[in-house]
């Protein structure tokens, strides 16, 4: 069975959607760079190996990233999971999970690459936000893209309305990504690009407002 290893930094919602999702790999930790992370007691309430890597006792980014990645492959997992993990990661980093490091963001990427995603598409005055999981390159938020959910954008929603319909969302796409990469039913071809055997192709257009 799979090894996955999940990083967070806060609530863990997502991480937890994994947890809960019976899916065909085994989680062999769950980690954070921050112990007050509300994630890790979730984490250890379904059993699962914790650990905390914090930023703050590094002074540079490349020592932490050493010391997180030295954390992970302890572990030795076949795939790492972003989940809620707020640290820009160094090329090191990224290079040497190369096929194996998605992230899930709140946002239909390309638009909206990294923070205040919900804030940021209101005030564009966007009507079709959402989600992206996507494998994790050197360029932030930037890489070849697994799934997306995309969600309409309310006449009066706040940024935290706006999150929570995405956030929703959320759980469903990573659950499928990581099922699909589990199963060997998606893969990265010898380009760099998103090759599956398996995709649903969705006819449905989401036109939001919607027509009269
Ligand atoms: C999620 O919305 C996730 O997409 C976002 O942080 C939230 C974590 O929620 N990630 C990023 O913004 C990464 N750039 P969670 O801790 O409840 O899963």
């Amino acid at each position: 069975m799979k090894r996955i290893v999940i990083l967070i930094s806060g609530h863990g919602s997502n991480m937890q959607a994994l947890l809960e999702a019976k899916l065909p790999c085994q989680v062999v930790a769950v980690i954070s760079n921050r112990s007050d992370a509300q994630g890790l007691k979730i984490a250890r309430a379904h059993h699962v190996t914790t650990a905390v890597v914090s930023h703050r006792d590094f002074a540079e980014r490349e020592s932490f990233d050493a010391a997180l990645s030295k954390e992970i492959d302890s572990f030795q997992p076949d795939l790492v999971v972003l989940a809620g993990f707020m640290r820009i990661l160094t090329n090191g980093f990224v290079e040497h999970y190369a096929g194996r490091l998605i992230n899930i963001h709140p946002s239909l990427l390309p638009a909206y690459a990294g923070v205040n995603t919900h804030e940021r598409a209101l005030r564009d005055g966007v009507k079709i936000h959402g989600c992206t999981v996507h494998f994790v390159t050197s360029d932030l938020d930037n890489g070849p893209i697994i799934i997306q959910a995309a969600v309409p954008v309310l006449i009066n929603d706040s940024p935290a309305s706006l999150a929570a319909r995405v956030l929703h969302e959320e759980h469903r796409v990573l659950q499928q990504a990581v099922r699909w990469l589990c199963n060997k039913q998606l893969w990265l071809d010898e380009l760099g690009r998103i090759a599956s055997d398996h995709f649903e192709q969705v006819g449905a257009t989401l036109i939001s407002p919607g027509l009269d």
